[in-house]
């Protein structure tokens, strides 16, 4: 299929190029690079020995998002261009509910008019707010509380809508958990801007000694050993999850009565900050000082996955380890290390 690849050259995005690449698919990027530059173009086309279509954009340009669809001939959008950090969509939410938002409405107005009506997009689990039972299936309540959460939500009903108005659009809504990690080959990984929120990538700077310590936030949660857990899947199957869902879509045998699904995508286990830790101390055989601090405003003690139905209905599975994602993590940050 001739995909377009809203957000293409970002973490998640780069992956998901190469797993398309890989399976076959001709792949075009649509990406303002607000949070990404262009040597990720140039890692993707090496390691996968394969040509994309690059559009520099943002998909709040309607008039160049209907060009790219014609001119590339798209028979299908992964939408994952968006705003995703937390602590900033506290602090401007504004700027979330634009960009991720108003660019959605104005992604999938251009698609309408192309006649384009086969869509996969990038969910989050923070839609659910606090757990209120675990592991989360996607029966869980949604409860998002705060602007990022709200974002992912509304763009949810956006196409639940849609799906209702229209019977020929094919609508695919992952609910990722926590993807960490990097491609095997070490030349795409997690790579934010700023300070990391997150925590792989902040570890992967103590690692690198570009930070003293880790700062784990709070020790006396309602967990085995007091700190947060999370579920954790390696960024190379929330990947694949993608093309799962595209096959889910382009399904010969349509005659399903569901024209928009939504799955969660994770591995179904929790691992808490203290296991990440002494995992990646392990398996890259580094030390990685820590502070246990307060807790994080907004922090939830855990939230895991039932990720069932992907498995059930789309056939996919998380298959790498705690360990490949630690060892991927680090091997990326190493060979960036090296650049700086
Ligand atoms: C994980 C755990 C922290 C940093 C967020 C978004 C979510 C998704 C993934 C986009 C928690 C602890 C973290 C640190 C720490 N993003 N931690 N020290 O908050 O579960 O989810 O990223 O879709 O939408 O909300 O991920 O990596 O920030 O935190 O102790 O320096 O690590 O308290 O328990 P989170 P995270």
């Amino acid at each position: 299929m001739n995909v377009l690849l809203t957000g293409g050259i970002g973490y998640l995005g780069s992956h998901t190029a190469l797993s398309l690449l890989e399976q076959g698919h001709e792949v075009t990027i649509l990406d303002n690079l607000s949070n990404s530059n262009l040597t990720v173009l140039q890692c993707i086309e090496s390691i996968s020995s394969k040509q994309l279509n690059f559009v520099r954009g943002d998909v709040l340009e309607n008039a160049l998002v209907k060009n790219t669809i014609n001119q590339f001939k798209i028979d299908a959008v992964i939408h994952l261009a968006g705003l995703k950090a937390v602590g900033e969509s506290v602090l401007n939410p504004l700027k979330y509910y634009e960009n991720n938002v108003q660019g959605a409405i104005s992604l999938l107005d251009a698609m309408l008019s192309c006649n384009i009506r086969s869509l996969v997009f990038s969910s989050s689990a923070t839609v659910y707010g606090a757990p209120q039972y675990l592991p989360i299936n996607e029966e869980h309540p949604t409860n998002p509380y705060n602007p990022y959460g709200n974002s992912k939500f509304f763009i949810e009903q956006i196409l639940i809508d849609i799906a209702r108005s229209n019977k020929d659009w094919t609508i695919v809504n992952l609910r990722y958990f926590n993807p960490v990690g990097s491609h095997a080959s070490g030349l795409i990984g997690d790579n934010p801007n700023g300070i990391p929120s997150n925590l792989m990538p902040y570890i992967n700077q103590v690692a690198a000694n570009q930070r003293p310590f880790l700062n784990v936030f709070g020790g006396d949660y309602e967990t085995l050993d007091g700190t947060g857990i999370r579920d954790y899947i390696h960024v190379e199957d929330l990947s694949e999850a993608h093309l799962a869902a595209l096959s889910w879509i382009d399904d010969p045998d349509k005659n399903r009565d569901i024209n928009m699904n939504t799955f969660n995508i994770g591995t179904g286990v929790g691992y808490s900050v203290l296991d990440i830790i002494q995992a990646y101390e392990q398996i890259n055989g580094l030390k990685i000082p820590y502070k246990i601090t307060a807790r994080r405003e907004g922090d939830v003690a855990a939230c895991y996955s039932d990720p069932t139905k992907a498995n059930t209905v789309l056939g996919w599975k998380a298959l790498r380890t705690l360990e490949d994602m630690c060892k991927s993590a680090w091997n990326f940050q190493k060979l960036r290390a090296i650049d700086i």
